[in-house]
């Protein structure tokens, strides 16, 4: 009975952000269809797939939200962003259960590659391509073959199977609590969140994100390097890099410079990778987990370098070697990032995501305000002045947008 099934709330709000998107949703079978899609568009070269990845994002996003499973596509009537191509993936999705557009990206032997290339940390779409243009096929032939010094990629190729194992709710938690533990010492007052995917609720992501502040501004200054030299006194670090802050309000107003370098932000932040007791893979006990403290760390021994590379030069082990060591740990990627307090929110706000919640909710401030929306503020570009938040809710309502939490960011 077609009358009596639902569809969507009409007008359908324009953006995602506009919407509460769950990580859990009804539609995932169209979703996953259409993200595959998006994925393959992205890794292709030039602004119509680009332009193509985010239809398909968007679409899919749409689907996400529904509060029902998608049986008839008429229940899509009043749907922006759900055009006619769309509506023919999904038409196929919902006659035959799958798509032969889909199905021939799936088996495509160029997207193969491509897929299990972008995976290896520090790889982009260009690394990927390099390689299968050398003929490589596999992440083992690539490290055969792989010979240049990028440091993430040599890590990332000696680490590659247990990069992939994705990290569970239940490490990044003693994760966290561990660093919260050496902020006492080295920083008492500095407040850790965990954000990213772990923030939207997911069980399961591909790196921990932490986001430092510290209420009074400044505070936080000179705090990242003393907790790297700590976690390298414990030999926690296995490579990473840190990168100054670089931020400035004037930046902001320029598009060329506020997305510099395709930089997302200008915060300080290391990425890295560290080595993961086994043990704190488990549940453990407050007594285990700090037992084998040993801060005897030079403080000031960090310095503005690449860790990794100068490791390259000096060890005479290889990430390769250390890889084939027996060891007490995994590797785990992780970002660490610091946010000054009065840009604090705008920061949790784009390190909680996801990465579609941020491009929507900043392509939203900028149409409907002319605002500049970054991880670092809002900016109005009409009146060239910015505008504070101490809440995240406060920047929904400044945009005039429903506040939703961010296990609604799921877009
Ligand atoms: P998993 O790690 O796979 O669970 O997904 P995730 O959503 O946590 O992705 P990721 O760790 O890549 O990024 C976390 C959030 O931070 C996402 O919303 C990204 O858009 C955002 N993000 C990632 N890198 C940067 C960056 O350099 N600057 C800013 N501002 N945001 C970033
Ligand atoms: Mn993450
Ligand atoms: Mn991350």
């Amino acid at each position: 009975n077609q009358a009596s099934e639902p569809t969507v709330q009409s007008p359908v709000p324009e953006y995602s952000c506009q919407r509460s998107t769950p990580l859990k949703h009804h539609n995932s079978r169209f979703c996953e269809a259409m993200e595959l899609l998006q994925d393959y568009a992205e890794m292709r070269e030039g602004d119509d797939n680009y332009m193509r990845a985010l239809a398909w994002r968007r679409a899919s996003c749409v689907l996400k939200s529904l509060k029902f499973p998608l049986t008839n596509i008429d229940q899509l009537k009043g749907a922006k962003d759900v055009g006619k191509h769309v509506e023919k993936v999904l038409q196929s999705i919902l006659d035959h259960g799958t798509s032969d557009e889909v199905e021939k990206v799936r088996n495509d032997p160029w997207y193969k590659k491509m897929k299990i290339f972008t995976k290896v940390f520090g790889a982009g779409t260009k690394t990927a391509q390099e390689w299968i243009e050398k003929g490589w096929t596999t992440v083992d032939e690539v490290r055969q073959n792989y010979t240049k010094g990028d440091w993430r990629l040599r890590f990332g190729l000696a680490f590659h199977e247990e990069l992939m194992e994705l990290v569970t709710r239940l490490e990044a938690d003693n994760f966290t609590k561990f660093i919260k533990h050496q902020c006492e010492t080295i920083l008492p007052g500095i407040s850790v969140e965990l954000c990213g995917g772990f923030k939207r609720g997911k069980t399961h992501g591909h790196d921990i994100d932490l986001l430092f502040t510290h209420q009074s501004t400044g505070k936080e200054v000179g705090f990242l390097p003393r907790l790297l030299s700590v976690l390298e006194s414990k030999n926690l670090i296995l490579c990473g890099k840190w990168n100054r802050g670089t931020y400035t309000e004037e930046a902001m107003y320029s598009d060329s410079k506020r997305t510099k370098n395709n930089q997302l932000d200008h915060f300080e932040k290391w990425i890295g990778i560290i080595k993961f007791p086994k043990k704190w893979r488990k549940s453990i006990s407050e007594e285990e987990f700090f037992s084998d403290e040993n801060v005897s760390a030079d403080l000031n021994s960090y310095e503005d370098s690449e860790p990794a590379k100068k490791k390259l030069k000096t060890n005479e082990l290889s990430p390769e070697d250390i890889a084939a060591q027996s060891r007490s740990w995994i590797a785990r990627r992780v970002d660490l990032i610091i946010a000054p307090y009065d840009q604090y929110f705008y920061a949790l706000v784009g390190w909680t995501g996801s990465k579609q919640f941020n491009r929507d909710i900043r392509t939203y401030a900028k149409r409907t305000h002319n605002y500049a929306m970054t991880s670092h503020g809002l900016y109005d570009l009409t009146k060239r002045k910015s505008l504070p938040a101490k809440s995240e809710k406060e920047i929904f309502d400044i945009l005039g947008v429903p506040y939703f939490p961010p296990e609604e960011r799921n877009c």
